[in-house]
């Protein structure tokens, strides 16, 4: 299986964005991550559909909207519509958070189950918009909640840290929710996202991932096109 490369422009320089995007294809990435948060579903704020729109401008590669908001179904239009190739939405939001994170302020927003019946409506929604529908959920949420949609989303996003911030530190739970979701016949893309760097992708693509999501570990580099050929030569 081939590894694509998705760089996360949450730590590119929002002064430059255009020479930003021009220094991913010149790289050889495959696709660009944009980090949507609201302050409310994460405890920050970053990017909404205009400046997506201005990204799809400034680029051809393909572009995932990764939704960190509450209510993302109140914005899935918004995105198909700044151009966004991939709209990617959060399990936490189609299901009843855990007592501990369910007051405003309180992170990591976690579930147990998923309503299916929510969650299959927004992904038809998007897919309907003519983009792919992608599925994502937190490190403390488990896969097993999953199962309903897996039959129809195009593509799941394992996150490796709680949702909010680049450059926190990989947690290795999601090697698991990995190998479960190919264990369970899953072989669409599996991307993973936070704290990808030389030392975390060789265990990632191990376990069955083939996109890897990163920030800072390309926009920090010196030689981000070596960071990329290192991460591609990881396909078996
Ligand atoms: C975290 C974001 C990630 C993040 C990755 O909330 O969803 O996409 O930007 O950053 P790194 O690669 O630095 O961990
Ligand atoms: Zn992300």
């Amino acid at each position: 299986m081939s590894i694509e490369v998705s760089t996360s422009i949450l730590s590119a320089d929002f002064g430059k964005i255009a020479e930003a995007l021009q220094l991913c294809a010149r790289s050889g990435v495959d696709r660009i991550h944009v980090d949507v948060m609201d302050g409310h579903f994460v405890p920050n704020i970053t990017i909404g559909p205009v400046v997506t729109e201005a990204v799809r401008r400034h680029t051809r590669l393909p572009v995932a909207a990764h939704l960190m908001i509450e209510h993302p179904w109140d914005y899935i239009d918004a995105f198909a519509e700044a151009g966004a190739d991939i709209i990617v939405v959060h399990a936490e939001c189609y299901g009843e958070r855990r007592a501990a994170c369910r007051a405003y302020g309180q992170y990591p927003k976690e579930i147990d189950m998923l309503d299916a019946h929510r969650a299959l409506a927004d992904i038809r929604r998007i897919k309907a918009r003519g983009r792919k529908a992608g599925f994502t959920l937190n490190p403390g949420t488990p896969v097993e909640c999953l199962l309903p949609v897996l039959g129809e989303v195009d593509h799941v996003l394992v996150m490796s840290v709680n949702p909010g911030f680049s450059g926190q530190k990989f947690m290795p739970s999601a090697l698991e929710k990995i190998a479960w979701l190919r264990a369970r016949g899953f072989e669409k893309d599996i991307a993973v996202d936070g704290g990808i760097n030389a030392g975390t992708a060789p265990e990632v693509v191990k376990a069955g991932a083939n996109v890897l999501v990163t920030a800072s570990y390309f926009f920090s580099s010196q030689d981000p096109a070596g960071v990329v050929r290192g991460l591609k030569s990881l396909a078996g």
